[in-house]
């Protein structure tokens, strides 16, 4: 059988996208965030990355081939070749080989799912993994700690997608444990009515977005409430962590759906102002919280940095809501296309 050595081969990890129940928006530094933020990580969206890499004499940078579901796609390529070469002081040996880097996504690349969260994390774990075969292994947590580290260098989000279950990306006031630099999974004690749980994600639009997340970033060094939203995140971070220990539901709700709306109300409120909700956005928020209130029927949602709404709810309750996303939200979604998803168990590696 083939196997990799530290001159030639291939490394394969599959890595899912995430969801942010406390958001991230405005960051510092070196890809620093300005608040923590705490995820889902999805499973059925998923990216999965082949790292094929060949010894060649050590150039000054990357030398790479990246195919996008398998055709050359220039345009990520530059993106990547970046990326690499803002790694090679701490990796040299990136520019030690001829890479071949192939990725390819379960979803629709312009279904609005946050793309990057899925293949930066991938691509990470492929790095930090060439990394182990070259210099010898490393423990677990230490190996997904790096492969965290750097994730959140290529996309900010993408640090919370190598864990499976639910994360906490950036230091939290007053809470020791938490890091800007890398996310935390947060494994222990999650109230089982946590660890089953979906995520079905309305298509509004699949159209590519007016605003990018990166200009919205920027956008908050000079938002008038910024200070007020980082401390918001800080107490929603906390209180989160708590509620899905203890299971509870309804505060669930409202954390969750106040952070959705407080981060769309951010982007309008910043200078120029924009908006990416969808008149069909809006009705579907409304229908959910009717649905809600007259069925007695735990559901939320929670929007991306897009008009997508994702509708989340725990395993007991699939069979009512999957009937009322038919009956009363389909029809709001483009072409009637939905995603369903739930609450998975983190990147897997296929080979190397
Ligand atoms: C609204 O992680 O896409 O989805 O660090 O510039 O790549 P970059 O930004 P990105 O921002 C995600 C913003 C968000 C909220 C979140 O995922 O926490």
């Amino acid at each position: 059988m083939y196997s990799n050595t530290a001159d030639r081969g291939t490394i394969t990890w599959q890595s899912p996208s995430n969801i942010a129940l406390v958001k991230y928006w405005g960051k510092q530094g070196n890809q620093l965030p300005c608040n923590p933020s705490l995820s889902m990580t999805l499973n059925a969206s998923y990216t999965t990355t082949s790292f094929s890499y060949v010894k060649r004499k050590s150039g000054r940078e990357a030398a790479l081939q990246f195919l996008f579901a398998g055709a050359r796609n220039e345009s990520f390529e530059k993106r990547i070749t970046a990326y690499l070469n803002s790694l090679l002081i701490d990796y040299p040996f990136l520019a030690a080989y001829d890479l071949t880097i192939d990725s390819a996504n379960t979803f629709p690349h312009s279904s609005g799912i946050a793309s990057s969260a899925a293949s930066f994390s991938a691509l990470a774990l492929c790095v930090v993994s060439l990394k182990q075969m070259i210099e010898g292994k490393q423990g677990e947590s230490s190996f997904f700690r790096e492969a965290s580290q750097l994730a959140r260098l290529g996309s900010g989000s993408a640090c919370r997608s190598v864990y499976g279950g639910y994360s906490v990306w950036g230091s939290v006031d007053d809470v020791p444990g938490y890091s800007n630099e890398y996310a935390v999974p947060l494994i222990s004690e999650i109230h089982p009515v946590f660890r089953s749980f979906y995520d079905t994600i309305l298509i509004v639009s699949a159209e590519k977005k007016k605003v990018g997340s990166s200009t919205g970033h920027v956008l908050m060094e000079q938002h008038p409430f910024a200070r007020q939203r980082f401390r918001q995140a800080n107490v929603h971070t906390t209180e989160l962590i708590g509620v899905l220990k203890a299971g509870d539901l309804d505060r669930y709700i409202e954390i969750v759906e106040n952070e959705a709306l407080t981060l769309h109300s951010l982007m309008m409120s910043s200078t120029p102002g924009f908006i990416l909700m969808k008149k069909e956005t809006v009705e579907i928020i409304e229908k959910i919280r009717e649905f809600r209130k007259t069925e007695n029927v735990p559901v939320a949602f929670t929007l991306d940095a897009g008009p997508n709404v994702h509708v989340l709810y725990p395993a007991s309750h699939r069979k009512e809501v999957m009937k009322f996303i038919k009956d009363a939200l389909e029809e709001r979604c483009t072409e009637g296309h939905w995603i369903d998803d739930s609450l998975g168990t983190g990147p897997k590696q296929l080979k190397g």
